[in-house]
């Protein structure tokens, strides 16, 4: 394996926002409490990102946060956080679960939290299908909000190029879990992420950081160099879209 970015002596998230993420002490699966967020942020810190926007899950059946909930913990960590500005903590989001009780507020209104006022960070059940992402897809593109599917390897309802291209002809963003590279996931997940860079479909990517080690796996992170060619586009979309 060729370390693309060694050798070109820059860090692979140098200046990126990380938009996905469970930074947020005590509300999800995440960190756990505000220690843990304050070094996560050091690993932040080393691995070169200069912002980040936390995504609390927003799943009625296990964490089921609110707008409120989730300003409470963002208020609890920046309140803690005493490091020199970098990374800043810019906002907050949500990753939000596709499910019947999304589909029913979409309906009858705008979701909260939206990423830069035009973007919203979704997901799906590991073993669902996409038959709500379509659903989602029209209320949203009429509310003029533009879709971002998380991780999108790790869903087992995907797996062809022709399905990713058809969520992409939709509208979706599609964002990669860079912890899916070195197989955190499965080998499968592993083979699939590969795939999708490979054949240059993701727009977007994130850590999905959940603690500390998440976090400082990706400093072993290795591309090739095909690979790093097409994080290198991926890495400059997001710059541009996401400038701050
Ligand atoms: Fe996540």
């Amino acid at each position: 394996m060729f370390d693309f970015f060694k050798k070109h002596n820059q860090p692979l998230f140098e200046g990126l926002c990380d938009f996905h993420n469970h930074l947020l002490p005590g509300i999800d699966d995440g960190s756990k409490h505000v220690d843990m967020s304050l070094n996560m942020l050091k690993a932040y810190q080393r691995l070169g990102f200069s912002s980040i926007i936390p995504s609390p899950h927003i799943y009625q059946e296990l964490y089921p946060n609110t707008p409120e909930t989730i300003k409470k913990s963002f208020q609890e960590l920046t309140k803690a956080n005493h490091l020199d500005n970098v990374p800043v903590i810019h906002s907050y989001s949500a990753e939000y679960m596709v499910d019947e009780s999304f589909i029913r507020n979409l309906e009858n209104s705008i979701p909260k939290l939206l990423l830069f006022k035009k973007y919203i960070l979704l997901e799906i059940h590991i073993f669902g299908n996409t038959q709500h992402l379509e659903r989602a897809c029209f209320e949203l593109s009429q509310k003029e909000i533009v879709p971002i599917l998380a991780h999108p390897e790790r869903y087992h309802c995907l797996e062809t190029i022709a399905q990713f291209k058809t969520l992409k002809q939709k509208g979706f963003y599609l964002q990669l879990n860079a912890l899916s590279l070195m197989g955190h996931y499965g080998p499968e997940v592993k083979q699939k992420a590969q795939l999708l860079l490979k054949s240059g479909l993701y727009d977007l990517l994130a850590t999905d950081a959940h603690n500390t080690q998440n976090l400082e796996q990706l400093f072993s992170l290795q591309l090739s160099k095909k690979q790093g060619l097409q994080w290198e586009a991926i890495r400059d979309f997001q710059l541009d879209l996401f400038r701050v």
